[in-house]
């Protein structure tokens, strides 16, 4: 069994193109950077060590993946240049892959079979290429008469590229496997070509020199998407969403509307579940069965048991356990808790708090820094003044407990199990278990208060 290749990833230099003071490689592609995407791809085609080519001061280092190895690219620009900044990380008689960092739809089998194509042909170089996509500003492959590789020229600018060339389709992917001794002995030779030295000026040397070199051409149109302007982002963004849907739909999940559903790579969601248009699934969400999530309701960093339904809401950072039901119009902050069969209604805020089972907060409240006993009811309106101008406090609100409507809870207060609080009351102080707490100014009427008001406008 043949060693597990090296797979060296340029993913240096800015991207001048995308316009933005984050390095181009860490854009996000449905929730994590476009260079984490390669890299995984190359760990599932079976690379042994994975190393990043980054420019000093970009970030990138500070950001890869547990066990990926970096080596800064100080001087030249370039593909070319990428690779002779990792050369002392290449064994001459090993093979290495070598792969872009702006194409994060690369698959990991079409990296699987450059690395077939290139053991079986017994090739110095192996690169992959198309004829699938519109080959605007990619390099193009010139043939010879026979058939065989000549050489790639760039056509990033069309200036001074012959027509002919121009008219070819076959475009180079950027992905490469190299026999590194054949790829190390050429790089010297390269020279500058508008000050940047271009890795794929080694073939015609390696052909001049006698070494074989072929190309492995794919069908794969996706995997062949480089991200050079943040148009290109949306277009790949596109994609590896549609990808992501489809397998949860294989899954056993229901999209009601795809096309407007957008979902991170790591989000998990359980067989029988509903996604109802407008949804939103970012970053380490987890989804259980049954469930119904939107419309419109945007969910971050949360846990969602069985049978939950979420509508036309937030919840970022917080835990619904089985059977509740939010929404619509909920807003579920960090530290949110919500217990099993529990309500939370319309136009109501959570934060720091635990909702007990079977609890119900309706409608219209604010719970912040609370305890929510199991089976309690909490009127509409009421609101937890958890905050004294310099520290937070808690609200517990105990078993079973009735809270009537607009009563207001100034924390650190206790309403016990069993308890009732009055309609309007600000509560101040604890209320026993099986009390009513009621603090609020007693009504009066004054008579004829009507009669009197005309009588003085008419005097
Ligand atoms: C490159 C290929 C082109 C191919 C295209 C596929 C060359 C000369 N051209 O062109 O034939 O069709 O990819 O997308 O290789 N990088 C570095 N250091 C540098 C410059 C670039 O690490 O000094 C990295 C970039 O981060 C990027 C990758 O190499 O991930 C490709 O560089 P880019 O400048 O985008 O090359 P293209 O012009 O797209
Ligand atoms: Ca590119």
């Amino acid at each position: 069994m043949p060693e597990r290749p090296t797979a060296l990833i340029m993913a240096a230099g800015w991207g001048t193109r995308m316009r933005s003071s984050l390095p181009k490689v860490l854009h996000p592609v449905c929730g994590r950077p476009m260079l984490d995407w390669v890299i995984a791809a190359a760990r599932d085609a079976g690379a042994g060590r994975v190393v990043c080519v980054t420019r000093p001061g970009d970030g990138v280092a500070a950001r890869l993946p547990e066990g990926v190895e970096s080596v800064e690219q100080t001087s030249g620009e370039g593909t070319g240049s990428a690779v002779l900044a990792a050369r002392d990380r290449l064994e001459p008689q090993s093979t290495v892959l070598i792969l872009s960092g702006d194409h994060p739809l690369l698959s990991a089998s079409l990296i699987t079979e450059l690395i077939a194509a290139h053991e079986l042909a017994d090739a110095a170089a192996t690169m992959l290429t198309t004829e699938g996509l519109d080959p605007a500003g990619y390099g193009r492959v010139v043939r010879a008469v026979d058939g065989s590789v000549e050489r790639i020229v760039e056509t990033k600018t069309t200036e001074g590229v012959p027509a002919q060339e121009l008219a070819i389709r076959e475009i180079n992917l950027g992905a490469y496997a190299f026999a590194a001794g054949d790829l190390l002995g050429t790089l010297d030779s390269v020279g500058v070509t508008d000050g940047e030295r271009y890795l794929t000026a080694v073939f015609p040397i390696l052909i001049d020199g006698g070494r074989r070199v072929i190309a492995h051409r794919t069908t794969d149109v996706l995997s062949a998407i480089g991200v050079n302007t943040r148009a290109d982002l949306i277009e790949v963004e596109r994609h590896a969403r549609r990808r992501l849907i489809e397998a949860h739909a294989l899954a056993g999940v229901s999209f009601s509307s795809p096309e407007t559903t957008t979902i991170d790579f790591d989000v998990e969601i359980g067989e029988d579940t509903r996604i109802e248009p407008g949804v939103s699934l970012r970053r380490g969400t987890r989804i259980g069965r049954g469930c119904t999530i939107g419309p419109q309701t945007t969910i971050a960093a949360a846990t969602i048991a069985d049978g939950v339904s979420a509508r036309h809401s937030y919840l970022f950072d917080c835990e619904v356990e089985a059977g509740a039901t939010i929404g619509p119009f909920a807003y579920l902050r960090p530290g949110a808790s919500v217990g099993a069969g529990a309500k939370v209604g319309a136009f109501v805020e959570l934060k720091n708090s635990r909702i007990g089972a079977g609890a119900k907060v309706p409608h219209l409240s604010y719970i912040g820094d609370a305890d929510v006993g199991e089976g309690a009811n909490v009127g509409a309106g009421n609101i937890t003044a958890n905050y004294d101008g310099r520290r937070k406090h808690r609200t517990v609100i105990g078993k079973g407990a009735r809270t009537g409507v607009d009563t207001s809870f100034v924390a650190p207060v206790r309403v016990g199990d069993g308890a009732y609080t009055g309609a309007g009351s600000v509560i101040t102080g604890d209320v026993p278990d099986g009390a009513l707490g009621i603090a609020r100014e007693k009504q009066r009427n004054i008579e004829g208060f009507a009669k009197r008001v005309e009588d003085e406008r008419t005097e």
